[in-house]
């Protein structure tokens, strides 16, 4: 039926908003607050809130109150249900949303809960779940978070003390900044990679010259520098136990092979007293390097040495103490002096060199302390002070050092400078880097670095950086972010004030090449200007960094030292030759042997072609324009690429072989890769 609405339009136009239309229909807006239409035997019904409705005021019913948790244990309980539940549950499908889950109730627990019963909660959780067990470096849970030394295992103090340093980190870290994302993709490999941060340079440094692009030119006149790197003396080492062991550390008493059931009674291959292909440095292997010296150079050519850290022993955290770091570095330093005499040193300090290992806090996570607050400046002021009675840096520079994570610069006698940076702020096992993880410099490293460089460049000085981590090769020792900053840094003062960089920590002789930034890596976000370090041209060489070979043969490697020439005014390295001991044969010394290797302008020459296609021109230097035409002929010539691979190793009988052409570009990328992205992006071989 159709109705028939004359009355309508009004209302239409009411409804429509059309308020003031005063001669509508009336009833339609009749504001009686009683219902119009009848309802015979019910209630009267209102509008607006009058006659019976209720008051707005009501009282609503509250669930009956919880009664909190009112003992610590109590808390304790609850906080280890939440995160046995997310640790051993069956509900995360996702690891890695499981992973950052389990971080924020650390976290809650870290900023409520005292430091003793944040440890245990760690303990419990430790031994409820095998993944946690199985990434320990300690006989147990107790032993890798708690502080009583064991009374019942003679070679574990018990005593790791890690739970008081993660309680420290969980409750500075944040969900909101995505540090548990970092954290669980870079610990424990279940999320997906973070973005690298793009670099605002403009905090750092300012905007590179065209004078910094010049190359400089050489003096032609060289002096000879020691690289000693990866030390690692081993003061525990037992003479005659097993050395190829299944356990950690080997070449120790208690050390035994599980598939071959044996130890220091019946080992499969007794440790020398010379060396072992797993083990670390007995003293004999370590001190023969100084004593074969003078058969290959004339000390007194030496300008100076530099030794890329890494003192301490491999132990596990749970036979480390504060006291045996301090001992190992005393020794090794008082060594240094006994055999290099006059001849400077200068150290940096490598991821073993703490305690606990890899450990390092930034002056400013707890803000408001002083620097000397920094829960390990009595390793700081240690190794300063040692260099500074051994006169390799002066009073200033060691009280910078003292309070700065053990970094200075110091000018050498022939005019070089030298910065020594704490690499432990972009080292992946230092915990303390996933704080605030897209800031790539929480600890003023590498500010420090960049205004040092931004010295050197106005002065017309020429600097080498020293660090212990390398900065890239394969990516999976240092941190994305930190090393994005530290590229930018060296693409910026390259290749004009940087003459050279100088790491170790793989134990292996390697290189580093860095490149110059595609004219478009810079974009815009919010009026800010970002690099983005990972956009380079590889057909820009800048920069070269030298990994120096360990005197440790851990694992299954030589014992080495390299030697530099170097132009005495540019300070670009224009020969190396790398020396070794040969550790296949170290049971049938009667001392280490040690050889001469290779000398680098002669294995490598004809393969570092120039523009021109000729050999590389006799008196230029081994700069990243000569390693990077070798790497194009090693994607070429597998026979040189399986000759770097022996001289990664220094020549171990146990050179793995890397002849497929996979394998070649894989090793070609690493040599390429100057930043942990770069590295981390190459292809599986
Ligand atoms: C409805 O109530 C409010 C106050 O509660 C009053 O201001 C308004 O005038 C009332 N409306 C009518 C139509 O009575
Ligand atoms: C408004 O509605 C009330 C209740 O239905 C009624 O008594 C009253 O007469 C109406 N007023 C007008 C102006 O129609
Ligand atoms: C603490 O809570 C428990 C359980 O709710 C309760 O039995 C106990 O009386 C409470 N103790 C105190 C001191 O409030
Ligand atoms: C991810 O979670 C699944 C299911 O819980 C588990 O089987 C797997 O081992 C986990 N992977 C890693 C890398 O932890
Ligand atoms: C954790 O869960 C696994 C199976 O998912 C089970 O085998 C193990 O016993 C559980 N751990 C504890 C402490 O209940
Ligand atoms: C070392 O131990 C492994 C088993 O862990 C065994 O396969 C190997 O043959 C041993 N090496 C030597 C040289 O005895
Ligand atoms: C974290 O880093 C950002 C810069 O990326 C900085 O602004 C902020 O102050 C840092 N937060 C803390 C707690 O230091
Ligand atoms: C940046 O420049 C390079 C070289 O010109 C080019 O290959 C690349 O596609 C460019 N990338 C972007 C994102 O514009
Ligand atoms: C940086 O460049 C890489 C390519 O090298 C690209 O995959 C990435 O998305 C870029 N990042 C940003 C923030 O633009
Ligand atoms: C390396 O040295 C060669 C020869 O002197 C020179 O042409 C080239 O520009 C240098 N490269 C760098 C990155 O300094
Ligand atoms: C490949 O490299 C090896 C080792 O450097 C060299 O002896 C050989 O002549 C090279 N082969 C070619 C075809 O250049
Ligand atoms: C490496 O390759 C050479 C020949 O190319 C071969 O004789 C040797 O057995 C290989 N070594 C290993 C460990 O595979």
């Amino acid at each position: 039926m159709k109705v028939q609405c004359l009355s309508c339009a009004p209302v239409l136009l009411a409804a429509s908003g059309v308020h003031a239309s005063v001669n509508a229909t009336p009833q339609a807006l009749n504001t009686s607050n009683v219902a119009s239409i009848p309802n015979p035997g019910g209630p009267i019904h209102y509008y607006n809130a009058t006659g019976d409705t209720p008051s707005y005021q009501l009282n609503s019913p509250d669930p009956v109150a919880i009664t909190p948790l009112n003992s610590t244990s109590a808390v304790a309980d609850a906080f280890y249900q939440e995160l046995f539940g997310i640790a051993n549950g069956t509900y995360f499908a996702n690891n890695c949303s499981q992973c950052v889950a389990g971080a924020e109730v650390l976290h809650l627990a870290a900023i409520t809960q005292p430091v003793s019963t944040f440890v245990q909660l760690l303990i419990r959780i430790c031994e409820a779940v095998p993944a946690v067990q199985s990434s320990l470096y300690a006989t147990s849970c107790a032993a890798a978070f708690g502080n009583t030394p064991s009374t019942s295992d003679p070679y574990s103090n018990g005593a790791a003390g890690l739970g008081a340093y993660y309680a420290q980190l969980f409750a500075k870290m944040s969900i909101s900044t995505g540090d548990f994302n970092t954290y669980c993709y870079n610990v424990w490999n279940v999320c997906p990679a973070p973005a690298v941060v793009g670099i605002d340079e403009s905090l750092y440094f300012s905007p590179k010259p065209a004078s910094a692009n010049t190359v400089p030119v050489p003096s032609g006149k060289n002096i000879n520098a020691l690289h000693l790197s990866d030390w690692h003396i081993d003061p525990r080492y037992d003479v005659g136990s097993e050395s190829n062991c299944t356990d950690h550390l080997c070449c120790r008493p208690y050390s035994t092979n599980k598939y071959l059931h044996t130890n220091a009674n019946n080992a499969s291959v007794p440790a020398s007293r010379f060396g072992s292909f797993i083990c670390d440095s007995p003293a004999d292997l370590a001190l023969s390097s100084f004593q074969s010296m003078p058969s290959f150079f004339n000390m007194n050519n030496l300008s100076f040495s530099i030794f890329t850290g890494d003192i301490v022993s491999h132990d596990n955290d749970d036979q480390l103490s504060q006291a045996y770091v301090e001992y190992e570095e005393q020794i090794t330093y008082q060594t240094f002096k006994a055999h290099l005499g006059n001849i400077p040193v200068y150290a940096t300090l490598g991821n073993h060199d703490s305690f606990p290992e890899a450990l390092n806090t930034q002056n400013g996570l707890n803000p408001g302390s002083s620097t000397s607050a920094n829960a390990m400046s009595w390793n700081y002021q240690l190794l300063s002070s040692l260099w500074q009675n051994n006169s390799w840096i002066d009073a200033t520079e060691a009280q910078y050092a003292a309070t700065h994570y053990a970094a200075y610069a110091h000018t050498t006698a022939q005019g070089l400078r030298i910065i020594s940076i704490n690499t432990d702020f972009w080292y992946k096992a230092n915990i303390f880097n996933y704080w605030n993880s897209t800031n790539p410099d929480t600890s003023g490293i590498l500010k420090f670095l960049a205004d040092e460089l931004t010295a050197c460049e106005a002065r017309g000085q020429k600097a080498w950086i020293i660090g212990h981590v390398l900065s890239g090769y394969d990516g999976t020792n240092p941190l994305p972010n930190p090393t994005a900053l530290f590229y930018s840094i060296v693409a910026r003062f390259s290749p004009s004030t940087i003459a050279g960089i100088f790491f170790g920590h793989t134990h292996q002789q390697q290189f580093q090449i860095f490149y110059d930034f595609l004219p478009n890596s810079t974009y815009v976000r919010n009026g800010r200007t970002y690099r983005n370090t990972t956009m380079v041209d590889y057909s820009k060489p800048i920069q070269m960094a030298f990994i120096g070979p360990s005197i440790v043969p851990l694992t299954n490697l030589n014992a080495g030292y390299a030697l530099y020439q170097v132009d005495s005014t540019t300070f670009q390295i224009t020969g190396l030759q790398t020396y070794f001991a040969n550790i296949s044969q170290s049971l049938s010394w009667t001392t280490p042997v040690w050889q001469f290797e290779y000398d680098a302008r002669t294995v490598y020459g004809s393969a570092a072609t120039n523009q021109s296609g000729s050999a590389w021109p006799a008196n230029a230097p081994l700069n990243a324009t000569f390693w990077h035409g070798v790497t194009e002929t090693m994607l070429k010539n597998s026979t040189l690429v399986q000759q770097y691979s022996l001289f990664e190793t220094k020549s171990s009988v146990l050179t793995k072989n890397c002849t497929s052409a996979a394998c070649a570009r894989q090793k070609v990328c690493y040599i390429r890769s100057g930043s942990a992205a770069l590295g981390r992006a190459c292809p599986s071989s």
